[in-house]
Order: structure tokens, then sequence, then C-alpha cells
């Protein structure tokens, strides 16, 4: 079977695959609405840099669906004149009904999280999204360990990744692997301190593959660049964005330029114009540290 998706995707494997080749990572921008979208493109078209647009579960559901999604991206692919390689993917999905129905609606890259699964299971159901993908040409992104985060009001600090399973995993061919290190999604908490390099580097090791750093946002540069030179060539980021756009908006309605009706400061064209440019920015910031920008 063929590839269903729009000809200006690419699946994220050529990227990750250069990335990891060549010790830099690709940024991966998660997008809640057509703002992020259209900023996160216009930035990486601008600066010749590959991206891949992420897509969460609940962030496909506030925009509308898969089909809103995959709709709103190719026609901004279309109407912006995009060439750079830009990759559509289904971040964190839960189950392989999800990852089969995004790439039936057209997304180029899929993550199936299993992590909450039982390994078994985990390793089973990878396993057929890896068979179902193959036949469209879709790359593949699994997990294993935990990534920490939020829960009630508790941050925790997730699982680390085993060895032995990254060097499973890696075995039924998938593209990328995601796996706990000390990483957090949302803002880093006071008592946090460092990455684990060591699991880091025994992951990669047993994997051989490009690994994945999830919540990329507010880790240390060196950090950051250690973690790259240890494998890891696709860094997702999604509340670093947020951030920016929040500051950006707030700093607008503080100078009550929202209350100027003469000039329309309340048209959500200029009310959202701060927060765009904001976060078009802070791509260009973290792709530098990255190494991806200008790699297309
Ligand atoms: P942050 O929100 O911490 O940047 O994490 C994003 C992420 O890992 C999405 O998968």
């Amino acid at each position: 079977m063929a590839k269903i998706y729009h000809k200006q995707l690419v699946s994220s494997k050529a990227m990750v695959d250069a990335a990891h080749k060549n010790k830099y990572a690709v940024g991966h921008f998660n997008i809640n609405n057509l703002e992020w979208t259209k900023a996160i493109l216009e930035a990486a078209q601008a600066s010749n840099t590959p991206v891949i647009l992420g897509t969460s579960e609940g962030a496909i559901k506030y925009m509308g669906g898969v089909k809103v999604v995959v709709g709103m991206v190719n026609g901004l692919l279309d109407e912006l004149k995009i060439t750079v390689p830009v990759a559509l993917h289904l971040d964190h999905g839960q189950s392989l009904e999800m990852a089969k129905k995004c790439i039936e609606a057209g997304y180029s890259s899929v993550m199936f999280d299993g992590s909450h699964l039982p390994y078994e299971e985990n390793i089973a159901k990878t396993k057929e999204i890896v068979a179902f993908a193959k036949k469209y040409e879709v790359s593949v992104e699994a997990e294993i360990g935990s990534i920490g985060g939020e829960e009630d009001g508790v941050v925790g600090q997730g699982e680390l990744g085993d060895p032995k399973q990254a060097s499973e995993m890696a075995g039924l061919g998938i593209t990328m692997l995601a796996a706990g290190i000390g990483n957090i999604h949302g803002k880093y908490p006071e008592w946090w301190k460092t990455l684990s390099f060591e699991t880091l580097e025994s992951l990669q090791d047993a994997a051989k593959l490009p690994m994945v750093l999830h919540g990329g946002s507010g880790i240390p540069t060196e950090q950051v660049q250690k973690a790259i030179s240890l494998g890891i060539s696709k860094i997702n980021v999604n509340t670093e964005l947020q951030l920016s756009f929040r500051d950006a908006t707030r700093t607008y309605i503080e100078a009550r330029k929202d209350l100027d009706d003469e000039a329309k400061g309340f048209d959500p064209r200029k009310l959202l114009n701060p927060g765009f440019k904001a976060i078009q920015n802070t791509f260009n910031e973290l792709t530098a540290i990255f190494g991806c920008k200008g790699k297309a």
C-alpha cells in the first residue's frame, strides 16, 4: 500500500536518522491551534529548518479531531509554500486505534506510548503498530520507562528506562525510542537537578537508534547539548512555547492594548499577534540550541 499522507509531509525517519548521525536533534513542537501551527511553519521555512509538529490526543480533541488537524496542516503547507521537511506526528498515542486512525487520516509519524501498560503488552502493541505503519511509510516512536510529570498536583520523577527493554524495542523495527531518563513534562520543579546521563548512555548503547527527549522545556542548555552528544535526536517541546505565548499576551493586555477600541486592539488577529511572534522567537532560539536550525 502507498503513503496516505499529503505529498508535502514526510515521515520523521530521514530527519531523525540524519540528526542522529550528525549529532544534532530535530525539534518536535506541539501545536495547539492555527496560530501555533502557522507560527512554527513560517519560522521553520524562514530558517530552513526541518520540523516535527506534535499533537497530543488532548490537543487533537481540542482542535476538533484528526481531520481538522490534517486539513489545517496540509492547507498551510500548500498555502505558505513550505518546502522544508515537516512531519505530522501523534504524540503519546494511548491506543492502537488512535495511532491507526491518525495514519489513516494522513499523519506521517506516530508515537505509540505503551509505557503505562505491562511491558509484554507494550511490546506486543508496539509490534502491531510498526507492522501497520510500515505499509504507509509512517515512522513510529515507542516508549520505555516513563516521563515524569504532574498528576494530582504531585510532580513525579518518572521511571528510568531499562537497556534490555531498549534493545528489545529497537529489534521491533521502530524509528526512534523515547525513554525515561529523569526528564519531566511541564515546568521542572525546584528539586530537579539533572537528566540521568548514565541511563541515556546505556540505553543508547543497547538501542543504537535515535533517542527522543520528552519534556524538552526548561532543561539547561549544557544538559540538552550533552544529551544530544549521547544520542538524543528529537526533542519534544510544548510548555516553553506556551510560556512564551503567555508572557507576550500578558504584556499586551497589561499595556491595555486590548481595550483600545479605536485601534481595534480586541481583534484576535491583533490580540494573538505578540504571542504568535513570541512562539517564533522561542522556536528560533531552541532550534539553534538543538543544532537543527538550517539543516533542511
Ligand atoms: P514539555 O511540555 O515539558 O515541553 O514536554 C513536551 C513533550 O514532551 C511532549 O511530548
